[in-house]
């Protein structure tokens, strides 16, 4: 049996680009602060391929993966293995998981977390789809993870 690399495709986000504001939506916590989720609208579900993965370019941070499974759910997770750092976005879905292309972790796509007997977890981000698209939370793009970058 051959399995198909997933193809990944590219949007590049500008940081504070067409901040779009919905009320009544749940509240967030990032790093101690409460906000309301600010959606952006990313892509059309159709656009990610099936197992496959979408890739959202982040300035000064890393970029996030966007993967759709066979049952057209969509998450969103750091592109970056809590292994060693591999590209997930170019790993195997199956199921609600993403084999790691470096070293074949699974990764939860619900939770970013190892599935057992691994450890460790990379940032998930909320999704929220609408009338057949994706959209990601603008506070979450802007904000988990970019600390981390900019150390290192
Ligand atoms: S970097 Fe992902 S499994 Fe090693």
């Amino acid at each position: 049996m051959t399995i198909e690399k997933p193809s990944v495709l590219k949007t590049v986000i500008p940081a504070q680009a067409g901040i779009q504001r919905l009320s009544l939506m749940p509240e967030i916590e990032i790093q101690g602060l409460i906000m309301k989720h600010q959606w952006k609208p990313i892509c059309a579900i159709a656009d990610i391929p099936v197992l496959g993965a979408r890739v959202v370019n982040r300035a000064n941070a890393t970029d996030v993966a966007v993967f759709r499974n066979s049952e057209d759910k969509v998450f969103a997770l750091l592109d970056k293995c809590p292994h060693k750092g591999g590209p997930l976005s170019q790993g195997i879905v199956f199921g609600e998981r993403v084999a790691c292309p470096l070293h074949n972790w699974n990764i939860e796509l619900p939770t970013g977390c190892a599935a057992t007997p691994d450890e460790g977890c990379t940032q998930r981000f909320s999704v929220k789809i609408e009338d057949g698209k994706v959209f990601l939370d603008l506070n979450e793009l802007n904000e988990l993870n970019v600390a981390e970058v900019r150390a290192a």
